[in-house]
């Protein structure tokens, strides 16, 4: 069975103070019961930060993004080396803000989940649709061709580093969560994809999300759906109380 994992994505959210007094605040509730695993993506200006308030829980940090190069003349970039320097043990690549605000392409994402691996670290792979083709009836064509882009090149042995988060761009900031049984129809399809570019064995064990809309109040029903392994939460994950609620959703 597929351990339950549960992700705060903080954005471009609070200041020094309230990232350490939220991660505190996690930190606090995160015990050896907690049923979930629990990522923390904060903005790496306060990486170093988080790390240092979560020391010795079991808590994983992320980068919201990282460059698709190595090192260099890159500016205003950060790199996989960099992320793991700080304590960054995973990174959150091709969310849809990312996809839709700053024009990333398939093929920046598949290079950097590439950069991702080579560094070490794991990957948080994003994908969904817009509004227009979820209507259009194209929503699997648009995961198959995002998910097909981002995972090409990419080991079978390294899948146990990456987890999947569908985020249906209609549903992220707006109140609008997807049902879980529409989550619930498109993950299966995302599985039954990675059986087919992998094994049956990888797909099974694959961890895939969801995000848009996250709440205490609708976590548990999407958890409790076969093939949504977590959550991966924006807004409410800013708030400490309905995060933990969250947390406390897991199967
Ligand atoms: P909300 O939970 O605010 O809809 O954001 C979801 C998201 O984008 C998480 O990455």
């Amino acid at each position: 069975m597929r351990r339950s994992y549960v992700a705060g994505n903080w954005k471009m959210n609070l200041d020094r103070q309230g990232a350490r007094s939220l991660a505190a605040a996690v930190r606090e509730h995160v015990t050896a019961r907690t049923r979930a695993d629990v990522a923390l993506f904060p903005p790496f200006v306060y990486l170093a930060d988080v790390v240092q308030v979560i020391a010795g829980a079991s808590i994983r940090v992320g980068g919201q993004n990282l460059c698709d190069q190595g090192v260099g003349a890159f500016t205003g970039e950060i790199s996989a080396a960099m992320l793991s320097d700080v304590g960054a043990r995973v990174a959150l690549i091709g969310h849809s803000e990312r996809r839709h605000v700053y024009a990333e392409g398939d093929a920046a994402v598949q290079r950097k989940v590439a950069r991702a691996l080579a560094g070490a670290l794991e990957v948080m792979l994003c994908v969904g649709e817009t509004l227009g083709e979820r209507e259009s009836g194209r929503t699997e064509e648009i995961v198959r061709t995002q998910l097909s882009a981002a995972l090409q090149g990419v080991a079978a042995r390294d899948l146990a580093r990456i987890a999947l988060a569908y985020e249906p761009v209609w549903a992220i900031g707006t109140g609008r969560n997807a049902t879980p049984d529409q989550a619930q129809a498109v993950h299966a399809y995302l599985r039954g994809l990675i059986g087919g570019l992998y094994d049956d064995g990888q797909a099974e064990r694959l961890r895939i999300l969801y995000g848009g809309s996250v709440k205490p109040d609708n976590a548990k029903q999407l958890m409790g759906m076969a093939d949504i392994d977590g959550v991966l939460v924006g807004g409410a994950s800013l708030q400490p109380e309905a995060f933990c609620a969250i947390l406390d959703s897991g199967k």
